[in-house]
């Protein structure tokens, strides 16, 4: 691994595409993992794995997924003949949180507390494990909330004093019209629930179709304000701050 210079990177990296950006984390650091929802991120697995095969990948398991998604998950495990490291979250907080307000608390409280049990803990244990994370964060995601992310940066929310950790975005830059184009062309696997007309997807009580024209993560959350579509993996992002 060779001295990793953050703001001269990014400057190297600035509007490059996403192979370019997959390639430079991967070449850069080795103890480096795809964080994969399940959804079209998938597309990251497929580059890097042109990159290098021993790629790492997780997946945080919050309990609440689709049964399509858990299904495509595995389905990406065998078609890349990758392991997945799983994550699920303590049972300990977990059975307070839903013994005390019930199965379906943020329709009511808000997904903040849900959210950090079931992704953002788990989330910061893997983390603490890694140099670097690569993520499928996209700016036209949402405007709101990921209209600014760089291609690189010092993760705002899960470096430590002692530690700092890089965070990787190569999809930054692409439309979600690329992203198919690419799941088209190289006949990339893909969640069966893009065919119900899911666009962005997360947990199954939490996640929803969305109509023709409605931004993409209309239908996260869709009970709160856009600016709070954000469930505190991407601490740093614009509504998370
Ligand atoms: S979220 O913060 O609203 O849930 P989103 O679904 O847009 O995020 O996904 C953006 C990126 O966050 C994904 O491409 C992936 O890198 C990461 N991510 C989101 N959910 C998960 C998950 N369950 N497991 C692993 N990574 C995830
Ligand atoms: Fe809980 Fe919904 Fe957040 Fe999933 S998306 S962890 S079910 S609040």
């Amino acid at each position: 691994m060779t001295v990793f210079d953050l703001s001269q990177t990014q400057t190297e990296l600035h509007g490059k595409n996403p192979r370019t950006i997959l390639k430079t984390a991967l070449t850069h650091f080795d103890n480096i993992a795809i964080s994969f929802s399940g959804a079209e991120d998938v597309v990251l697995i497929d580059m890097a794995m042109h990159i290098r095969k021993d790629i790492q990948v997780f997946s945080l398991d919050t309990g609440r997924l689709h049964a399509e998604t858990y299904r495509f998950i595995d389905q990406v495990r065998k078609h890349y003949g990758i392991t997945i490291d799983i994550l699920s979250p303590d049972h300990q907080p977990l059975e307070a949180l839903v013994k005390a307000k019930g199965l379906f608390s943020f329709y009511d409280d808000g997904h903040q507390e849900c959210c950090g049990i079931r992704k953002v803990a788990p989330l910061r244990r893997k983390l603490a494990t890694l140099d670097a994370w690569i993520t499928g964060q996209r700016k036209d995601q949402s405007q709101d909330t990921r209209g600014d992310i760089p291609e690189v940066q010092r993760d705002a929310g899960f470096s430590t004093a002692d530690k700092p950790l890089i965070k990787f975005n190569p999809l930054l830059n692409w439309t979600s019209a690329q992203v198919w184009d690419y799941i088209e062309a190289y006949q990339v696997p893909f969640n069966d629930l893009h065919r119900h007309g899911y666009i962005s997807i997360g947990c199954e009580p939490c996640t929803r179709p969305v109509l023709p024209n409605q931004p993409e993560r209309a239908g996260r959350w869709w009970w709160e304000d856009a600016t709070k579509k954000e469930c505190g993996l991407h601490i740093g992002n614009k509504a998370a701050r």
